[in-house]
């Protein structure tokens, strides 16, 4: 019933994006991505091909630039849905650089809904879009659910969450579509082929990356952030979930979309395992999936780090019908597959 259903993926060419397309068609959608690839590379589109035996229509622009996306959604009247996955998303960056955060990442989602407004396309059915479990800061009680307090957000790119799905609820008041908000916690891991997966820009900023890159050599040694939190081992909680996962709660809910099972106009999911594991845990999975030791050390607290957090996931489980299925050591492993296969690309 679903095939040939036209999807567009802003940011498809990314790491979450570029595992959604793959999952996307593998459940018989048509997909276009739009990216204009200032955080991926070209090189993903040969890697979803060799994937799926499909190439995605890729179309390489900003969508930032207004006259582009008009362009191309009177182009492309036949689109059912949205993902809009195309942001900024480093978080120290946008301490730095809050304009750029604020330009990219809320211009870019006024831009598309603006135009889908102007020119929807028939039977057009919604837009995802991705926010974060960084909307929640430190809650008071966990794991959170979906109706847990929005805290005063941490950082601009917080912020940006928080305000592209405030946009999103005003928007859905004046509309016939409906806008889902998936609220990721901590993406971790890569398709199990090794083919995509994470590209980090520089030094890292994320944990497993940093481990993955300490692990083969890239980096010398990983610092743990704190062993003095109020946690079983001392170190930071958080809820690590595989991409693929991440990239199958997409497809979940554009079929949501399509099958008009939506209860609201706007509607919230948390997108996690509903597990909270600890950073030293993170590291033991990836010593014992690579079978090797990892150096690392002790030092102060990360300006800014969260305590623990982790998902309620009963919301997404029972409406979405979907759930996450891989173990912590799964996604390790993956990612330790994908960090081994930039190496032999030389990457
Ligand atoms: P990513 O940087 O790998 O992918 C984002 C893609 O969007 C990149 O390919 C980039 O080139 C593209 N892009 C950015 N701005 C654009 C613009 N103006 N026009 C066209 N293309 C543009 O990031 P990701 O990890 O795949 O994250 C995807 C989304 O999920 C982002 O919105 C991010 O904020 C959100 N998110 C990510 C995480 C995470 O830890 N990775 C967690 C929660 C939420
Ligand atoms: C995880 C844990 C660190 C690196 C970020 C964003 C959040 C969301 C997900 C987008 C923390 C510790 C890390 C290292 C370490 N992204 N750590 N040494 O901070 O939970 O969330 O990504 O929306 O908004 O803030 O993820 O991977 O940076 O850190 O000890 O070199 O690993 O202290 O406890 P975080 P992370």
């Amino acid at each position: 019933m679903n095939n040939k259903l036209h999807i567009l993926v802003t940011g498809g060419a990314g790491y979450i994006g570029s595992h959604t397309v793959v999952e996307l068609i593998l459940q018989g959608f048509r997909v276009s991505i739009v990216d204009n690839l200032n955080n991926s590379s070209i090189k993903v589109l040969d890697a979803i091909e060799k994937i799926t035996n499909t190439k995605p229509a890729f179309y390489n622009f900003d969508l930032c630039d207004d006259i582009a996306v008009n362009k191309f959604v009177s182009e492309n009247n036949d689109i059912a849905a949205i993902i809009h996955f195309a942001a900024y998303k480093a978080v120290g960056e946008s301490v730095e650089k809050p304009l750029m955060y604020y330009r990219n990442n809320i211009n870019s989602l006024v831009n598309v809904l603006d135009n889908i407004n102007e020119k929807t396309p028939i039977n057009f059915k919604g837009i995802v879009f991705s926010s974060s479990c960084t909307v929640y800061g430190q809650p008071d009680i966990l794991p959170v659910t979906e109706q847990s307090e929005i805290k005063k957000a941490e950082s601009p790119y917080g912020f940006t969450k928080q305000v592209c799905e405030e946009i999103l609820v005003n928007n859905s008041a004046n509309v016939n579509y409906v806008s889902i908000a998936l609220r990721y916690f901590n993406p971790i891991g890569a398709h199990s082929s090794a083919l995509i997966g994470e590209l980090p820009n520089g030094v890292p900023n994320n944990l497993v990356p940093y481990i993955t890159q300490t692990g083969i050599g890239k980096r010398e040694c990983l610092n743990v952030f704190g062993n003095d939190y109020n946690t079983p081992d001392g170190s930071c909680i958080r809820d690590f979930i595989h991409v693929v996962d991440l990239a199958k709660a997409h497809v979940a809910s554009i079929n949501r979309l399509i099958e008009n099972r939506n209860k609201s106009i706007f509607e919230v999911f948390n997108i996690g395992t509903g597990r909270g594991n600890t950073v030293l845990e993170v590291i033991n999975s990836f010593e014992k999936v690579s079978e090797s030791k990892l150096n690392y050390k002790i030092v102060e607290r990360r300006k800014g780090d969260i305590e623990k957090i982790y998902a309620d996931t009963t919301y997404a489980n029972n409406e979405l019908g979907w759930s996450a299925k891989s173990s912590l050591d799964d996604a390790m492993l993956s990612a330790w597959k994908w960090e081994l296969h930039l190496k032999n690309q030389n990457m």
